[in-house]
Parts: C-alpha cells; sequence; structure tokens
C-alpha cells in the first residue's frame, strides 16, 4: 500500500507560498497582474477562466480580464496580445486555450512575449529549458515536479520514465527530470516493450491521455508515480468517472507513492500559473524571485 501524494494539499501550500510572495512585492509597490483572455463562450473554457480568476484573487494577484467574442478575426487577436505585451501594468498573459476554427494558436501563442508567457508554450520558452537556460515552465509539469518533490526531495540519479510526447506535459517534464540530474527515458503509446519500459522506472510520469493504459503489473516496487491523465469513462454505474492513465487501484499496492485522479496533479496547475505570473513579474524587473516560491 503506497503513500498518496495529496495534490488538493499540495497545491493548498503553493498558494499560501504565491500569497507570502506577493506579500514581500507589495511592499516594494509591486502588483503582480495576469491579463486572461478567453475568446468566445466554450463552457469548459469559461470555467477554467473565472477559476483562474478567483484563484488569483485569493494570493492577492490582479487580474486584467478580456472576452473577445467568437467572431473576432486573427489579427485583432493578434493586436490585443501586442497591447497586453506593451502593457506595463501585465505581467502574465493567458489567453484560453481552444480558440475557435479560423485562428492558428500557435501563431497566437508565438505572438506573446517570452517573458509575459506564464503559460511556458512559447517556443522560446521551450528552447531555453531544453538548453537549460532561465525558462517560464509550463504549469502542469512544474505542477509535477513539486508534487515529486513533496515525496522525494532529491531525484538525482533516479530512473524516470515520462509515457507521453507532448510539447506541454511529456517533453517539458523530461527536461525538469533531466535538470533534476535524472536518468530520463521518454516514452510513448508506441514504445515496444512499454510495460517492461515503466517497469524500470523509479519515477513514473504518465502523460499518455489513454484511461488506465498503465496496468498495476507494470508499476516497479516502491516507484513514484504521478499521473497526469484525466480521462472520462464509464464507471460500474453507468454514469461517468474521471480516471488517470495509471491503473490506480491496482497500481497502489505496488508504487511507494502515488498520485490520485481526481486530486493529484490537476489541482497543481492553476496554482503554477500563479506561480509562473510572481515569477514572470520578478524577471521584467530583473528582481530575484522571493524564496517562498519553489523551483520547479
Ligand atoms: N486550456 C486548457 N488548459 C489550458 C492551459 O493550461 N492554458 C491555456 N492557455 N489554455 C488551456
Amino acid at each position: 500500500m503506497s503513500r498518496l501524494i495529496d495534490g488538493k494539499a499540495v497545491a493548498a501550500e503553493l498558494r499560501a507560498r504565491v500569497a507570502e510572495a506577493v506579500a514581500v512585492l507589495a511592499d516594494r509597490d509591486i502588483s503582480p497582474g495576469l491579463a486572461t483572455v478567453l475568446v468566445g463562450e466554450d463552457p469548459a473554457s469559461r470555467v477554467y477562466v473565472r477559476n483562474k480568476i478567483r484563484m488569483c484573487a485569493e494570493v492577492g494577484i490582479r487580474s486584467i480580464e478580456h472576452a473577445p467574442d467568437a467572431g473576432i478575426s486573427q489579427a485583432a487577436l493578434l493586436d490585443l496580445v501586442g497591447r497586453l505585451n506593451a502593457d506595463p501594468e501585465v505581467d502574465g498573459i493567458l489567453v484560453q486555450l481552444p480558440l475557435p476554427a479560423g485562428i492558428d494558436a500557435s501563431r497566437i501563442t508565438e505572438a506573446i512575449d517570452p517573458l509575459k508567457d506564464v503559460d511556458g508554450f512559447h517556443t522560446t520558452n521551450a528552447g531555453r529549458l531544453s538548453a537549460g537556460l532561465e525558462a517560464m515552465v509550463p504549469c502542469t509539469p512544474a505542477g509535477c515536479m513539486i508534487l515529486l518533490r513533496s515525496v522525494c526531495p532529491d531525484p538525482k540519479g533516479l530512473r524516470a520514465v515520462v509515457v507521453g510526447r507532448s510539447n506541454i506535459v511529456g517533453k517539458p517534464v523530461a527536461q525538469l527530470l533531466l535538470a533534476a540530474h535524472c536518468t530520463v527515458t521518454i516514452a510513448h503509446s508506441r514504445t515496444v516493450d512499454l510495460d517492461a519500459r515503466c517497469r524500470e522506472a523509479d519515477i513514473l510520469i504518465a502523460a499518455v491521455g489513454r484511461a488506465e493504459m498503465i496496468r498495476g503489473g507494470w508499476i516497479g516496487p516502491g516507484a513514484t508515480v504521478i499521473d497526469v491523465g484525466i480521462n472520462r469513462i464509464e464507471g460500474k454505474d453507468g454514469k461517468g468517472v474521471l480516471v488517470g492513465d495509471v491503473e490506480f487501484e491496482a497500481a497502489k499496492e505496488v508504487a511507494g507513492a502515488i498520485t490520485p485522479v481526481p486530486g493529484g496533479v490537476g489541482p497543481m496547475t492553476i496554482a503554477c500559473l500563479l506561480r509562473n505570473t510572481v515569477i514572470a513579474a520578478c524577471r521584467r524587473r530583473g528582481m530575484d524571485v522571493p524564496e517562498a516560491i519553489p523551483p520547479a
């Protein structure tokens, strides 16, 4: 029976640390501000953005809300991003994805000033992370690392296997594990002998996006398992249930520590967005980031 990694508790602690850092900045008359751009009426996106704005308020971060309608042209959206880049009151810019058909999301992401790119999606930040330079780190990978360190403070030398190779989770989390001196394998749904590769892991990051694909028997005894997946499947009673990419009930009997779904990585993502906004506010001013902010 493994130790459960409580993402809600770790996220609450991170938000408390962000609030502490915001207070340190307030003493220097700095008030970090996050611009949110919600295009159109997508119900899920509206909920996500509302939660982000609420959490900003809780830690003392200002929100600057923009909600253009779904008919906005790409040129007009690029113009808005340009104005936010130039606005000294804005430290971070979050353009909620997905964007309506007809708008090229990568054109928009690439138009954001990399110093204000609190999602860490800009290729400058991806490249800087790969090169081991200071970068804005995407929120979910940063959350994975903070959860990992909560049970394994120094993962140096351990074998980490990342299952999933997306630009927003798999690749950046692999870079962060490398930076933490792990020996890293990036595997994916087409990896030969994926079960054997997973069994070799001291640290397993599951970010493949397939419900319970990683079976309990694939987990090495004592491994730390971080499950990034959020998949809705039909439960035994016919109702929808959320499950991760790992077969949790079986895996928890073998792993040393494991994140549940929900309540693991999920709560960390917004907390890391708040963290990134404080980091952006400091870096733009050439200031050190307050000590309350943990590394990714
Ligand atoms: N849509 C779903 N998740 C995210 C996220 O983390 N950032 C942005 N910008 N859009 C999203």
